[in-house]
C-alpha cells in the first residue's frame, strides 16, 4: 500500500489534496451544526476560546487564533495542554474549551481536558482524526477531520485538515456572532474549497526544495522565521527539520530577530523566512537584510507576485499562487518536503524517528 512511495511520511505528504477535500466533503454550506447538534446554543452562549493541544496540533491551533481573532473578532488563548493542566489558570465559564489532536488519545491533552472540566467549563469541542477516540467521547461538539490513518510519527496531512476544520469553525462562529455578511462567508467557503488543487500545485514544488535539502542535509542548525499567521508555520517547519532530521532548529517571529538570535546567524546557519505576501511582508523584507548584512544564507519561501527574486546570499521558491487568509496551509507544505528530503539525506529513519512514538498516550 506504500506503492509508489518510499516512506508513509512522503505518501502522507502527497495525500494531502486528498485529505483536505474528504475533510470538506460533507460541508454543503457553513453553520454551526457542521460541528454537531446544538452547536449553534454553544457558540451563541461562548465569549471566548481556549485551545489545548500538544505538538503539531498546538501549531494549528495557533494559526487559528489568527484567523478567529481576525475574521470571527472572539478572543482566543492557546495552551500547550501539559502545562495547563499543572498551573493555576483562571477559569471563564463563558470558554468554549477546544481540543485538538490527530490522535484523541494523547495523555496531556485528555487530561487538559478533564482538568478544565474539573475547574467548571462546560463548553467543550475537539477537531480530531479519529472519531472513536476518547478525546471526542468526553467533549460535548466535534469535527472529525478526514485525513485517514497517519502513520509517519511526523504529523502532516493531520495538520492541513485540522486548519482545514478551524477554518470552518473561523467561518460558523463568525456566522453566529454576526460578524461576517453571508456573502463574504461565501467567498471564504470558495477559497477553501480551492485548497485542495492549490496544495496540489504547491506539490509540484518538490524539486526546487529537493535543491534545497541538498545544503541542509549538510548543516547543524537552521532557523525558521515567520511573521504574524506565518508565525506558527516557521514553528512547525523547525519541528519537521529537527524530529526527522534531527537538525536543531529553532523558530522566531521575524521582529524577534534583533532581541537575540541574529547573534547566531553566520553561513553556517541556514534561515528559513516564510514571506506571504501579506501586510507584513516590508517588516520582513528589513529582517531578510539584517539577515543577508551579517552574512547568513536566506531560503525564501516566496508568495506569487512578490518582488524577491533568487540573489548572492538568497534562494527564493516562489508559491503558485497567493491565497489570502488561508496561505498557512499553503506554505507548510514546502517545509515538510524540506524536512523529508533533507532527512533523506541524512539517511535518518524518517517514519520512526529515534526516541519518538507516534501517540503520546504517557506523560
Ligand atoms: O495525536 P496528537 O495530535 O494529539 O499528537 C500531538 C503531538 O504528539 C504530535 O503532533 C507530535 O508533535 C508530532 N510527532 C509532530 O509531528
Amino acid at each position: 500500500e506504500l506503492e509508489p512511495y518510499q516512506h508513509y511520511m512522503q505518501k502522507e505528504i502527497f495525500e494531502q489534496p486528498r485529505a483536505l477535500s474528504d475533510t470538506l466533503t460533507d460541508v454543503l454550506e457553513i453553520s454551526p451544526e457542521l460541528f454537531g447538534d446544538g452547536a449553534y446554543s454553544t457558540f451563541k452562549a461562548i465569549d471566548s476560546l481556549l485551545i489545548l493541544a500538544c505538538g503539531t496540533s498546538y501549531y494549528s491551533a495557533l494559526v487559528a487564533k489568527y484567523w478567529i481573532e481576525s475574521l470571527a473578532k472572539i478572543p482566543v488563548q492557546v495552551e500547550i495542554a501539559s502545562e495547563y493542566r499543572y498551573r493555576d489558570s483562571v477559569p471563564n465559564p463563558r470558554a468554549l474549551v477546544i481540543t485538538v489532536s490527530q490522535s484523541g488519545e494523547t495523555a496531556d491533552t485528555l487530561a487538559a481536558l478533564r482538568h478544565a472540566k474539573s475547574l467548571g467549563h462546560q463548553h467543550t469541542l475537539s477537531i480530531c482524526n479519529v472519531a472513536t477516540s476518547t478525546l471526542v467521547r468526553e467533549c460535548r461538539h466535534s469535527y472529525i477531520t478526514r485525513a485517514g490513518v497517519e502513520i509517519g510519527v511526523a504529523s502532516t496531512k493531520a495538520f492541513t485538515t485540522q486548519l482545514a476544520a478551524f477554518f470552518l469553525l473561523t467561518l460558523a462562529l463568525a456566522q453566529t456572532k454576526g460578524v461576517l455578511s453571508e456573502a463574504q462567508i461565501n467567498e471564504h467557503l470558495q477559497a477553501l474549497r480551492h485548497i485542495p488543487s492549490a496544495v496540489q500545485a504547491v506539490l509540484a514544488l518538490e524539486p526546487q526544495i529537493i535543491s534545497w535539502a541538498d545544503d541542509f542535509a549538510r548543516m547543524d542548525n537552521a532557523l525558521f522565521l515567520g511573521r504574524g499567521m506565518h508565525y506558527p508555520i516557521a514553528l512547525e517547519g523547525a519541528l519537521k527539520l529537527k524530529e526527522i532530521s534531527y537538525i536543531h532548529a529553532e523558530a522566531y517571529p521575524a521582529g524577534e530577530l534583533k532581541h537575540g538570535p541574529l547573534a547566531l546567524v553566520t553561513s553556517q546557519m541556514p534561515v528559513v523566512v516564510v514571506a506571504p505576501n501579506d501586510a507584513l511582508l516590508e517588516k520582513l523584507k528589513s529582517n531578510m537584510q539584517e539577515v543577508r548584512a551579517r552574512g547568513g544564507v536566506l531560503y525564501v519561501l516566496a508568495d506569487a507576485n512578490t518582488h524577491i527574486h533568487s540573489d548572492k546570499g538568497l534562494h527564493a521558491i516562489r508559491m503558485p499562487e497567493h491565497s489570502g487568509p488561508l496561505s498557512p496551509i499553503l506554505h507548510v507544505i514546502p517545509l515538510q518536503l524540506l524536512a523529508y528530503h533533507t532527512a533523506l539525506g541524512k539517511g535518518t529513519d524518517v517514519d520512526k524517528p529515534r526516541n519518538l512514538a507516534k501517540s503520546v498516550t504517557v506523560e
